[in-house]
């Protein structure tokens, strides 16, 4: 069972389906591990209904502030920039802010001529702020008429894996966004965890629920166990 939300003022081309057990007083509050709603909205690549178009994809959701600011065009020249990163990964992109369409495509145009980065993801405009809102991208407390800066890793199977929140004044990280990524690859594949800061090749962590004399049959090199609960594995 799910509810419609429609846009009102700006577009009325927004629309959001929220299962009914999303719905707290006035929002969904993602969290890891929920399917991520299903909505249609007008995007730089035309309406798209998202279901149809990450289904069976990975898909890093952004929402930022607007168009023609400072911090979120460094943000857009860096995912820009990051393309071949991310389509080696078989990541696709999708940005959210409340800007129009045009001022989505006259900033892009600034980027791609400024810097060389074309941005070739969609961007949704949700000029009403009716995905936001439902999804939890604005920030009551910075600025309740912008987008947050959110950024959401959502799985093939559309169920969501990663999410971060980023102050107004703070531009995120695209490679960390790639680690947390490569990190989810290597912890599903395996079945293991990664530590703080992992970065492809470092060693690994056996969950603390695994006994490590089973764990031995699944690695090919030893285990170090440093404490009792604190196992390291390497990936080969
Ligand atoms: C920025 O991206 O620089 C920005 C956007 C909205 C408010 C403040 C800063």
């Amino acid at each position: 069972m799910t509810m419609q939300f429609f846009g009102t003022r700006g577009s009325n081309e927004v629309a959001v389906s929220l299962p009914l057990a999303y719905r707290s007083k006035s929002h969904w509050v993602p969290r890891i591990g929920d399917v991520f709603p299903d909505f249609t909205a007008p995007t730089t690549h035309g309406k798209l209904r998202f279901h149809d178009w990450a289904e069976g994809s990975w898909v890093y959701l952004f929402s930022h502030p607007a168009a023609f600011t400072p911090v979120c065009t460094s943000e857009m020249v860096g995912l820009a920039g990051g393309a071949d990163a991310f389509a080696a990964r078989d990541i696709k992109l999708m940005s959210l802010s409340r800007d129009t369409l045009d001022d989505q495509c006259r900033w892009c145009d600034d980027i791609a001529r400024v810097f060389g980065t074309p941005v070739t993801f969609p961007m949704i405009s949700d000029i009403d702020g009716v995905i936001a809102r439902i999804c939890g991208m604005l920030h009551e407390k910075e600025d309740p008429r912008l987008t947050a800066r959110k950024s959401i890793l959502i799985d093939p199977a559309l169920r969501l894996r990663m999410i971060f929140e980023y102050p107004v004044r703070v531009g995120r990280s695209v490679d960390e966004i790639l680690r947390v990524f490569d990190a989810l690859s290597v912890s599903d594949e395996l079945d293991v965890a990664t530590p703080s800061d992992w970065q492809e090749g470092d060693p690994l962590l056996l969950m603390h629920t695994e006994d490590p004399r089973r764990a031995r049959a699944r690695f090919r090199s030893p285990i170090d166990s440093v404490l009792p609960y604190l196992h390291l594995v390497s990936e080969d």
